[in-house]
């Protein structure tokens, strides 16, 4: 039996910080307490550290074609695959990551589930990889059970784009509402990408008329309340159905303020944001093309003064979790575009969550070390039928643990990163703090920020059906 001592540490979880030492006996928190000693096992030094879970990013895109359904010998595959990506991921002190499985329409789920499960084994992951189930088409026999079924195959989240009206991915409402019954009845929870594609598509179109063209007209053409309009419906269908909803990448005000709403109702309705509406303002997209191509996201970065709303709506609960939406386009895939309208979406950032977060949220003053946790670990574990074996830091839990430096700066770069992408929105961001050490199972797979594993066990990760958090 593999064992593992870290020592002198103080111990982080959603709820409370403590100093403790962690034990860690054949992959999983044997005991924690102070001053625990065990004539077997390596010791980690972690005095004046933080240990933290590892962290959960539940809304990545490795592999990604483009809008996700493209021919990708054809068009821009996001430049992660599930190896470098979940190598970057374990760097960045993640050690699970819940991507997507994305249905081909006139293909049932069942299927789409193997065919994701078989690109794990072609690209065996550093860490866990769970998957969310991206429906586009219930059109075939039998697709409420099929759908339903995928629960007991470990995926119980489906996900809807109500955005993208031009693409296969884009759903009417009879469909969100369909799959929300199936929802309600499996226990799965229903997520969103929720913005109006249809009055989008519109604004899109009128602008190339106009010969709008530059990256800035990607957030002109996406105002805030087609976001907020869709997080409403989104609520309003999924209360009706009985089915609890997620929405995600939260990206204004506006859309933060109808989850609160819904809340306050008793709608069993969570959200997140992502880093970069935290990190950045709409400014980005008014750079010079090129650099500005890097920030096309989608939802887009917003106005100053909506980071502040995000930022105050993880503190109070309205937003449960920030994700990364990782999904890096090399540059040469962006700027191949000639307007904002056919430049990739996404932007990476599976490498950095923890330690941008921890800078802008814990060291400047807007989070509490705790609440980062929360957003980071507890949460997402909760919410996707992980937890407590992964999100916390307990007896009988996982041993996947970061440990953190607070004293440890860095200065973040795309050339020392492990994602292959070749650029970084945080390109020249110091941060007080970075990630020293991260376990997986207990086993030591990133040291001194350098990954080292040599043979890491992530698999693919069946999740427990949906639970309300109490
Ligand atoms: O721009 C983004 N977010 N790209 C990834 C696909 C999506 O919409 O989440
Ligand atoms: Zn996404």
């Amino acid at each position: 039996m593999t064992k593992l001592l870290i020592k002198g540490g103080e111990v982080v979880t959603g709820a409370s910080a403590f100093h403790a030492d962690v034990l860690i006996e054949d992959g999983v928190v044997a005991a924690l307490g102070q001053d625990l000693g065990h004539p077997d096992a390596a010791v980690i030094d972690a005095t004046g550290k933080l240990v933290l879970p590892g962290c959960i990013d539940m809304h990545t895109h490795l592999e990604a074609p483009h809008n996700e359904l493209d021919d990708p010998s054809e068009g821009a595959i996001t430049c992660d695959g599930f190896r470098d990506g979940t190598i970057a991921a374990a760097v960045g002190g993640t050690t699970t990551i819940v991507d997507f499985a994305t249905q081909s329409p006139g293909t049932t789920f069942h299927e789409t589930l193997q065919q994701w499960r078989q690109r794990l084994v072609k690209s065996p992951p550093a860490v866990d990889v769970g998957f969310h189930m991206i429906v586009t088409d219930m059109g075939h026999p039998d697709a409420e059970q099929d759908l339903a079924d995928l629960c007991d195959e470990g995926v119980t989240s489906y996900k809807l784009f109500l955005a993208y009206k031009e693409s296969p991915l884009w759903v009417d409402d009879s469909t969100l509402f369909r799959v929300a019954q199936v929802a309600a009845k499996s226990g799965a929870l229903v997520m969103a990408h929720a913005e109006n594609g249809g009055a989008i598509e519109v604004l899109q179109q009128q602008a190339l008329q106009r010969g709008d063209k530059a990256p800035i007209w990607h957030s002109y053409t996406r105002p805030v309340r087609t976001e907020s309009e869709a997080v409403a419906r989104v609520a309003t269908l999924c209360d009706i159905a009985g089915a609890p909803a997620y929405i995600m990448h939260v990206s204004c005000s506006e859309a933060a303020e109808v989850v609160a709403q819904e809340r306050s109702r008793g709608m069993r309705l969570w959200a997140e944001t992502c880093t970069h509406y935290l990190a950045f303002t709409e400014d980005v997209l008014l750079k010079e093309w090129q650099e500005a191509v890097k920030y096309v996201v989608t939802p887009p970065i917003r106005e100053s003064g909506h980071a502040d709303a995000l930022w105050s709506a993880l503190r109070d609960g309205t937003l449960s979790v920030v994700s990364t939406d990782h999904c890096p386009y090399l540059t040469r895939w962006k700027n191949a575009a000639t307007d904002f309208y056919t430049i990739p979406n996404g932007v990476p950032g599976v490498e950095n969550r923890l330690e941008v977060m921890y800078e802008l949220g814990v060291r400047q003053g807007r989070l509490t070390v705790t609440q980062l946790v929360e957003r980071l670990c507890a949460a997402p574990a909760r919410l996707y039928g992980m937890f407590p074996s992964k999100g916390t830091i307990t007896i009988g839990s996982r041993g996947d643990i970061v440990i953190f430096d607070p004293a440890r700066s860095k200065v973040i770069s795309a050339a020392t990163e492990m994602s292959k992408c070749d650029y970084s929105i945080y390109e020249g961001m110091r941060v007080e703090g970075s990630v020293e050490s991260v376990l997986f199972a207990g086993q030591l797979i990133v040291q001194d920020g350098k990954y080292v594993a040599e043979n890491e066990k992530g698999a693919y990760l069946p999740r427990a059906r949906f639970v309300d958090p109490i």
